[in-house]
């Protein structure tokens, strides 16, 4: 047996699998974000450990003797939190998470250091983890000068499950401070952000043993000897669970966040299209991806204004693809990253009339976070890969409405999996598998089966095409405002 730790946004995720990859069950533990002033958004870590407690805790009431039976564990996690310890392990401060925008102006002044772009691969985003450290530097200095650890959220948590300081490379890499290309951290790097590499946690690879469960907690939980391995941030652990780990495969994730990923052989940056090249959870792998910041997110917000519940609104669609909307939602709740790196800008419904209906609205809520998706995909293109097809994955893709509108305006199919959970929490306890067992990654790591195909609608293509010209003309013109 195996369990999967994935640290979501919104709450932990337990997966138990069998060692034939069966999932056995699976439990969560709900959380909350926190967002004190406009533009933050924070998490109290003390809380990870309660939602992983009650997620392993609902999963032993039915499955005792199975958890008894687990040998490895895996971890995913919301990536670039910055998570502040003292030299005893208190947390200095609530985490300061991968939506959390205040950190733009330091983010602008690191980006302007062409160090950062040229090692790490990547734009220095505000969400990153390095100019968070530099706004504590200049807004919280007494908390600065205690900072005896930096860890990545999942990081934390294996702090508290093993003892161990350590990180994985695919999670490493969105701290700006990860030479991506040589999967190392760069001590030029962290000095540019006044810290050393004794604050770091050491690097293994995502398939590699990174601790073993303490005593304590495997009593509690009622477990032996348990490897802990080094996991991924949630978007390479999905990758994991999706089999997306081979040069062309890809997955398109509607998530809180919304994520357009691509497996590749090369370490390929392209930092000026806003594109993320992140080493991916297996040796000598890497991937990109675009990355918006409100996808079911944006849904959410909505469906708090409209008082009904999201998978009600999208229902009320319909499964068949209409005629746009006619009305173009701007989805940058939080900002945007791919491909307009804009920590200030905000969304915007335009073209309102007497016809807009909720449900109308509705649909253009999905609509534009379709073309933020395909923003992605243009970015993704001039950073040298050109997808063919997408898996969908996250809880947004159980809307075939929204996946319809999503090949229409990529222009590619959208492949559903065969039903099943593939997601982060799958992908972390397929990591513990292969590091517990030494089993080789790419006979683990195979892709799901693909239920349905859901294809672009023809018919309304060049209706799509031009509402998404329209939707491209307008972040300029908001901006200008
Ligand atoms: C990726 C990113 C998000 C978070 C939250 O760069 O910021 O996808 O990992 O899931």
């Amino acid at each position: 047996m195996y369990l999967g730790i994935d640290l979501g946004t919104s709450g932990v995720k337990a997966m138990l699998i069998d060692d034939d990859q069966r999932v056995i069950g699976s439990a969560n533990g709900a959380l909350t974000v926190q967002r004190p002033h406009s533009g933050w958004s924070e998490q109290n870590p003390a809380d990870w450990i309660a939602a992983t407690r009650a997620a392993v805790t609902g999963l032993k009431g039915e499955f005792s003797r199975e958890l008894a039976a687990v040998r490895g564990i895996g971890l995913s996690g919301h990536m670039h939190g910055a998570t502040l310890i003292d030299d005893r392990d208190q947390v200095l401060r609530p985490c300061i998470l991968w939506n959390d925008t205040r950190s733009h102006q330091e983010a602008a002044e690191l980006d302007a250091d062409p160090r950062f772009r040229a090692l790490t691969g990547n734009i220095v985003f505000p969400g990153f983890t390095a100019p968070k450290l530099l706004w504590v530097k200049n807004n919280e200095p007494e908390v600065f000068s205690r900072v005896s650890s930096v860890l990545l959220p999942k990081d934390y948590l294996r702090l508290w499950l093993t003892g161990e300081y350590l990180s994985d490379m695919s999670d490493s890499a969105g701290t700006s401070w990860l030479d991506t290309g040589k999967r190392a951290w760069s001590s030029e790097l962290l000095a540019a952000t006044h810290l050393t590499e004794s604050q770091m946690p050491g690097l293994v690879e995502g398939t590699d043993r990174a601790g073993k469960l303490r005593k304590e907690v495997a009593a509690d939980w009622g477990m032996g000897d348990v490897v802990v391995a080094g996991g991924a941030g949630d978007n390479a652990a999905s990758a994991c669970g999706m089999g997306t780990v081979r040069e062309g495969a890809a997955f398109v994730s509607l998530g809180t966040s919304g994520v357009l990923f691509a497996a590749n052989a090369a370490y390929l940056p392209k930092p000026e299209s806003a594109v993320h090249a992140f080493c991916h959870a297996l040796p000598a792998t890497w991937h990109q991806m675009g990355v918006i910041l409100s996808a079911t997110d944006a849904l959410n917000w909505y469906s708090g204004i409209t008082g009904k519940p999201a998978g009600e609104l999208t229902t009320e669609l319909g499964d068949d693809l209409k005629a746009p909307s006619g009305v173009t939602f701007l989805p940058y709740l939080s900002g945007e990253r791919t491909p307009h790196n804009d920590a200030a800008i905000r969304g915007a419904f335009v073209g309102l009339g007497h016809d807009s209906s909720r449900a109308v609205l509705t649909q253009a809520v999905l609509e534009g976070v379709a073309f933020a998706i395909r923003d992605s995909l243009e970015a993704l293109k001039a950073a040298g890969t050109t997808l063919s097809r997408v898996t969908a994955i996250g809880g947004g893709s159980r809307s075939r409405y929204w996946l319809s509108a999503i090949a229409t305006v990529l222009g590619i199919p959208v492949d559903i999996p065969a039903d099943g959970d593939f997601g982060a929490a799958f992908g972390a306890a397929r990591l513990g598998l292969i590091a517990a067992t030494g089993a080789d990654p790419l006979s683990v790591l195979t892709a799901p089966e693909t239920e349905a195909v859901v294809e672009p609608a023809t018919a309304h293509a060049a209706a799509y095409e031009a509402a998404y010209q329209k939707y491209r003309a307008l972040y300029p013109a908001i901006k200008s405002l």
